[in-house]
């Protein structure tokens, strides 16, 4: 009896000592914060954070979003998403491939938008162009636009944001497309092609956020001249009279970069671990210690706490790169 009461005062006073350990590590740990600053540069030169006449963020009362599992939210006709909650094992927060809200759900809620999400997981520009893969019936880019203008949900088109973020799945799979990775730039005039497409008759939009992250840390030629070609045809568009369209370009690559190759590295942006919290998508049980604070939730795709600084990372070049 007596060994007893001693043990449960010890226990007590463990239990105790280890919370206060617990409130002192979130203390000391800071949160996930952007350590790195937009690269702003000029239309007529080299990729780079561009704003080209995009009003502020609150002035956009819908976003409507196409890309892949950066920017999906398991929905794909612009209906509303389930809430981005995790609910273990399963490894999808709200179908998700994060743990928590994707980075253009940050945007809209700093917007106080309404999202239209469009994007896929899994999804490449243009099938068309991988004539040995077989997509099964996940939609391309091309496809997501075309199902947006079959429906176009009703919006001011001046109020609306499009938000474009693809090319991390082609460059990916750039041995696969047909003539090989230096058709990467094919990519992107398909891509320019449905910004044309979409500024034209019946949606007539008129506002575009293209974001890019094609090499996710990594760099190539063929990949420089995806992104090159991309940036250069906006320079064009910006330059015709026929087109009347306001756009911003984000190249998330100096966070990559920021964040894994050292300069100033995963740390000063609050992160314990530049590497995933999960192994694979199948299951959580292998979780990390510190899902706050990893870059990646599984290989290849942010954590809740990237999509945050992604999010603002739009938010700074929006605010610090206008011409
Ligand atoms: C943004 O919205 C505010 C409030 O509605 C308005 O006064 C302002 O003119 C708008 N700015 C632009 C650039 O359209
Ligand atoms: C959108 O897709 C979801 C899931 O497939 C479905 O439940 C919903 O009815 C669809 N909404 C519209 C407007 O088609
Ligand atoms: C956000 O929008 C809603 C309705 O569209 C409005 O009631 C609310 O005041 C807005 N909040 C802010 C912070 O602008
Ligand atoms: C996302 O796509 C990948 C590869 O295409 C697939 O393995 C995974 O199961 C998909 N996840 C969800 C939640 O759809």
């Amino acid at each position: 009896m007596f060994v007893f009461a001693i043990s449960i005062i010890v226990f007590a006073q463990l239990g105790c000592i280890s919370a206060k350990a617990i409130t002192s590590s979130r203390q000391v740990t800071s949160d996930v914060h952007l350590a790195v600053s937009p690269n702003c540069g000029s239309l007529s030169g080299p990729p780079a954070d561009i704003n080209n006449g995009l009003k502020p963020l609150s002035n956009y009362s819908t976003i409507v979003a196409f890309g892949d599992s950066y920017t999906s939210g398991s929905i794909f006709n612009g209906s509303a998403l389930p809430p981005p909650v995790l609910s273990p094992p399963n490894p999808n927060a709200g179908g998700r491939i994060t743990n928590g809200p994707l980075w253009v759900e940050n945007l809209a809620a700093a917007a106080n938008a309404t999202l239209q999400d469009w994007a896929v997981n899994g999804s490449v520009i243009d099938h068309n162009m991988y004539p040995s893969i077989n997509f099964g019936d996940i939609p391309d880019y091309l496809t997501q636009v075309q199902n947006y203008i079959g429906v176009r949900p009703s919006s001011v088109v001046d109020d609306t944001l499009y938000v474009i973020f693809m090319g991390m799945g082609d460059y990916e799979l750039r041995n696969e497309i047909y003539q090989g990775p230096q058709s990467l730039t094919t990519l992107a005039s398909d891509l320019i092609y449905s910004i044309l497409e979409l500024n034209s008759n019946p949606v007539f939009a008129k506002n575009f956020l293209i974001v890019d992250n094609y090499g996710r840390g990594t760099e190539s030629t063929a990949g420089d001249a995806y992104k090159e070609s991309l940036f250069n045809q906006l320079y064009e568009v910006s330059n015709n009279l026929d087109y009347d369209l306001s756009f911003a370009f984000v190249d998330f690559k100096t966070i990559w970069d920021g964040v894994l190759n050292g300069s100033p590295g995963y740390e000063a942006f609050g992160y314990t671990d530049a590497g995933a919290c999960l192994s694979n998508d199948n299951s959580m049980n292998a979780e990390c210690d510190d899902p706050d604070h990893t870059f990646y939730w599984i290989p290849g795709n942010p954590s809740a706490a990237t999509h945050s600084i992604m999010a603002d990372y739009v938010q700074e070049v929006l605010a610090q790169c206008g011409s």
